[in-house]
């Protein structure tokens, strides 16, 4: 027998509800496992996928970099680790060819060596023979191990100036029709890689769309842009590799993704452009659909979108009020 909704009592509809309510949210979580388990990198048993190796060669040997960034770093320090990041690199050019990250680990390497010898500590011979053969089979390049930095030039902005800069970003969701430069998103996306991420990881991406009827069919998945639809230039959409992370990390492709996509609309500001951050909190399904429509890989997940364009002479934005910092400052 079928009952009609409407004679349900109030709070019996209220429990209904909240039942679908969290077999729909279990559904997001399972999907957001499903995803981890099937593209994360497998610390124990790393497959041959250049992305995979890519990520974890570099949460490795970012540890030795950073061990040497340390007040007092441990002579001899990570040597076990160091054996397997040189045995991992050098399956690694067997299956990929040497790159510029085989040539950071290389610097990193180096230096390492460089560092205890110059506290006359000396490694044990076997090891040192190793890290010295494997330095020898590449180029090492310019980028890795440490760089040097000055207290007085760390900054180039006072806390009153970055203020001023980061207050004046505001969403905008009114844009003039003059179009948005590549080359200048480009830039942008130069900078924003800049961020902090889980040891290094960088497993964010922008996808950059600039054809208008595309950026009117993704922006129809989306439920926060009416009204200015028909004015955003360019759209992009912030994506996180879930490749670049292992176990326990599940979250992180958010949190990096996040960090990064901060920084790129900082960055996007900066370049005298208006932006909008426009959610993808989807269900599995739609994530899905917007990753077909968008061309987008199956390993990554999606952060955010930005709608971006040129900003009119004169504009009004959301005031959208700022809670006081006493209520989110708490001193312990
Ligand atoms: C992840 C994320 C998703 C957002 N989604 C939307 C959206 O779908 N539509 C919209 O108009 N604004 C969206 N916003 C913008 C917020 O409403 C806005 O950042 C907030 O009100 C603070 O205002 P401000 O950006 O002007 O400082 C989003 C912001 C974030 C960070």
């Amino acid at each position: 027998m079928k009952i009609s909704k409407a004679l349900l009592p109030r709070k019996l509809k209220e429990f209904i509800l909240r039942i679908l309510e969290i077999k729909k949210e279990a559904s997001s979580k399972s999907f957001d496992l499903y995803y981890h388990l099937r593209f994360s990198f497998k610390e124990h048993n790393l497959k041959d996928d250049q992305a995979q190796f890519k990520y974890y060669l570099t949460k490795h040997y970012h540890i030795v970099e950073k061990g040497l960034a340390l007040p007092e770093p441990r002579l001899g320090f990570g040597q076990p680790k160091i054996a397997d990041i040189i045995e991992k690199a050098q399956r690694y050019e067997s299956l990929f060819g040497s790159d510029e990250l085989t040539a950071s680990i290389r610097k990193t390497l180096k230096e390492y060596i460089a560092f205890n010898s110059a506290q006359n500590f000396e490694l044990p011979i076997q090891f040192e023979n190793l890290l010295s053969e494997f330095i020898q089979q590449g180029n090492t390049g310019n980028s890795g191990g440490l760089k040097d930095k000055k207290k007085n030039t760390s900054s180039t902005l006072t806390l009153d100036e970055y203020k001023d800069f980061a207050i004046g970003r505001t969403s905008v969701r009114n844009f003039s029709e003059e179009p948005v430069s590549i080359d200048l998103l480009y830039k942008a996306a130069d900078i924003a890689k800049n961020a902090p991420s889980v040891c290094n990881r960088q497993g964010w991406k922008i996808h950059c769309y600039s054809d208008k009827n595309t950026i009117i069919n993704l922006l129809s998945y989306q439920n926060g842009n009416a009204g200015f639809t028909h004015t955003i230039n360019k759209l992009l959409i912030v994506t996180a590799d879930v490749k670049a992370f292992t176990n326990f990390e599940s979250n992180q492709a958010f949190i990096d993704g996040g960090l990064f996509s901060m920084n790129l609309l900082l960055a996007i500001h900066a370049a005298g452009l208006g932006a909008c951050c426009l959610n993808t909190c989807y269900p599995s399904s739609k994530e899905k659909e917007v990753k077909t429509a968008a061309a987008i890989p199956d390993n990554e997940r999606l952060i955010m979108m930005i709608a971006v364009g040129n900003l009119k002479n004169d504009f009004s934005v959301a005031y959208s009020p700022r809670n006081p910092t006493e209520q989110i400052f708490v001193p312990h």
